[in-house]
């Protein structure tokens, strides 16, 4: 099962490069993950001729030691030429994901990045999200059952509080790996708290009389728990990407595909 995963990735890394990255591209974000690691090697296949006038734009440490390692041109988000006063927006992004529902909002963070890769995300005219056939779900919190919310380390018990009382049954404070000892660190010397919810719903799902009672009763939208979230003192960014809508697509590895590249 692990090598038909590991194909599925790399099938669709190969596919959204095929698809999105295109010649005349100039600024490009790489994300974080495993995925991501065949993201690369795609793009490296594609012959320094295609990537040589091309610079890279990390979303963390990793994801730098992996442009870096692939011998790409490396860049940095604030480190972009300004034009007329603004910086250049990437023309792509390529980056995993843990969860994609069928509006193809995302859960991400599963890897701790995700405050770099949501400001990569937004600096860029286009989103690709590459994930396997495991991430897909109807609808988000149903197979990655958590939100990962980056805070300040001195916010977090009050942050903790504040979940709760918005419907989030347990939510904890990351570990590190089981070699470091206490708290997972971000990139940005913050931590991260994962909040459980019940799986969210689309806006579809909502008809005005549903709000706050009947059958949604204590069910967050997308949308609106994300805007909440980001009201809470304490939290600088959440794991929830969402309404990147027209520029925003997603390759999905399916087993069927799995051989393909
Ligand atoms: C990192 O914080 C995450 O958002 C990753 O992009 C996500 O966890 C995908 O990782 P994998 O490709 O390893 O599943």
């Amino acid at each position: 099962a692990a090598s038909l995963v590991e194909s599925a990735k790399k099938a669709a890394a190969f596919q959204a490069v095929d698809e999105h990255l295109l010649p005349e591209h100039r600024f490009v974000g790489i994300g974080s993950g495993s995925t991501v690691v065949y993201v690369v090697d795609a793009i490296v296949a594609k012959g320094p001729e295609f990537y040589g006038p091309m610079t890279f734009i990390p979303t963390g440490s990793q994801s730098k030691g992996l442009i870096r390692a692939a011998g790409l041109n490396l860049s940095n988000l604030d480190e972009r030429p300004v034009v007329d006063g603004k910086s250049v927006p990437l023309d792509v992004a390529f980056d995993g994901a843990d969860e994609v529902d069928e509006d193809l909002n995302l859960i991400k963070g599963g890897g701790a990045c995700l405050f770099q890769e949501k400001l990569v995300a937004i600096a860029a005219k286009k989103f690709i999200a590459v994930a396997d056939y495991r991430k897909q779900s109807p609808r988000l919190c149903t197979k990655w059952l958590t939100i990962p919310i980056e805070v300040l380390p001195l916010s977090a018990p009050d942050v903790l509080t504040r979940l709760q009382a918005m419907g989030s049954p347990k939510p904890a404070i990351r570990s590190g790996l089981p070699s470091k000892a206490g708290e997972c660190v971000t990139d940005n010397g913050m931590w991260i708290i994962d909040a459980p919810f019940p799986p969210l719903l689309l806006p579809k799902d909502l008809s005005p009389s549903e709000e706050g009672d009947g059958k949604n009763a204590g069910k967050w939208e997308v949308s609106r728990l994300a805007q909440e979230l980001l009201k809470v003192p304490g939290i600088v960014e959440i794991g929830l990407f969402h309404g990147f809508n027209g520029n925003q697509a997603v390759s999905l590895g399916q087993v069927g595909q799995a051989q393909k590249p």
